[in-house]
Parts: C-alpha cells; structure tokens; sequence
C-alpha cells in the first residue's frame, strides 16, 4: 500500500467495495487496509434487487410493486449507515465537544442505530419471507410451542401485538431465558433488547402495505403469515444455536 495514501482515498476505497460486494453480508473494505483502518471502513450494501422468492406473495395481495418500492428504502438505510460509518471515522474526537443536549457525537450516534438497525430489519423482514407460512415448523415450532401453547395461540399474539405496533414486531429469541417472546419495536431503534436473535421482523409501517391495503393493517399481517418462510427462520435460529 502505498504509505502516502491519505486517509480519505482509503475512505474512498471502503465506499468503492460496497458497491461491488456481496448481497446480505458486512464487506470489509480493500484487505490491504490496516486492521485498524479496515474495522472503521466495513461498510453494508442490499441486494441489487429483491430475492426472487420474495415475490410470490403477489399470491396473498402484497405486491411485486410494494417490495420494489421498499428495496430503494432498505438501500436508503444501508447508504446513511455508510455514511454516518465514514463521518465517525472521519471525526476528530473530543470529549469536550460531545453534549447531551446537541452534539455532532450525538447526532450521529443516535441517527446511527436507527439506520442500521433499520438495514438489520430489512434484511430479516426479505430473508425470511417467500414461503408457505402457515405452522411453523422444526425447532422454531417447539419454541413457539414452550412459549405460546400452540402455533395458534401464537400466531393471534403475534397478530395482535403487528396492530399494537407502530413500527416493527420481532419474533425474538432471548439467550437468557432460552425462550421466544414477540417484541415490539415502534422504531427500529425504540425499545432495544440485550441478548436476543431475531428470528423474525415484520414490517408494520405503512410502506409495507398501503399500496396493496391501504389502511387495512390486520390484512396485511394476515398476509404476510402466509408468506413466512419457516426454513429461513428456522435458519437463522441454527445460526445462532438456539437451544
Ligand atoms: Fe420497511
């Protein structure tokens, strides 16, 4: 590398390897960064389009429409994750600057878990949508059985707790207590839980639905438990050896 190499060329360089990388993964910038530089720079990027899977539920009324609309928000939370990812590591840091009341640090280390959280939800809410829905199945089902009785009894909680929302529900799996709970989540960023994975996150904003229901949430949330896709879910909760 060449040791003149400014700073802002090797941001440069971070923001170049986030347009050519992979889809659904955290990219390290150009490998021959220093550690230290290259932990600053790992920037996210979203599929060029949304997962092909994803669109069969046209069958159920959400629309090829609503997802392609909703992939340029997902790419907006990437971008401005980015973005506040190289404003921090650009910022020259003084304690005697930061404030509670306003402050550059605060700025952007609110607005950050609010982008990158919505990215992270995103990407949850795309992977595991495209099934079949209806019962859950494998480990996941047990869970939800040991929680909730019943997938029935689950799947009204769940329901209930999409219209309670104004935002986001989680179907979470808390490493503590080794059991799934559905968690509400006004904002991406409102409400945060320690220790959990998320199994599921469904998007309860309007941009998920009014275009294809309208104000009809409950319909919505009906249609989008037959879209579940339980070997997705069930996926990400091996990933994480839930047990
Ligand atoms: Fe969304």
């Amino acid at each position: 590398m060449d040791l003149d190499m400014t700073r802002r060329e090797l941001l440069r360089l971070g923001a170049a390897g986030a347009v050519l990388g992979p889809s659904f993964s955290l990219l390290s910038s150009a490998s021959t960064l220093s550690e230290e530089t290259a932990m600053e720079l790992k920037l996210v990027t979203v599929p060029q389009a949304i997962p092909e899977k994803v669109y069969t539920s046209e069958r159920v009324g959400i629309s090829r429409k609503t997802h392609d609309e909703h992939l340029k928000l997902w790419q907006g939370y990437a971008n401005k994750t980015n973005e506040i990812r190289k404003a921090l590591a650009e910022m020259e840091v003084d304690p005697a600057k930061a404030n509670q009341i306003y402050s550059m640090m605060r700025a952007l280390k609110v607005d950050y878990t609010f982008a990158y959280e919505g990215y992270i939800n995103h990407n949850v809410y795309f992977e595991t949508m495209g099934g079949e829905g209806g019962p859950a199945t494998g480990k996941v089902a047990e869970l939800i059985n040991e929680a909730y009785g019943s997938f029935e009894k689950w799947a009204a909680e769940f329901k209930a707790t999409g219209i309670a929302g104004r935002g986001w529900v989680y179907l979470a799996y808390d490493h503590a207590e080794k059991r799934v709970f559905n968690y509400i989540g006004d904002a991406q960023n409102s409400f945060p839980i320690w220790n959990h994975t998320l199994l599921l996150a469904m998007d309860v904003y309007e941009h998920a639905y009014y275009l294809d229901f309208q104000t009809a949430r409950a319909k919505y949330i009906d249609a989008y438990m037959q879209c579940i896709d339980w070997d997705a879910v069930n996926a990400r909760g091996a990933a994480v050896s839930v047990s």
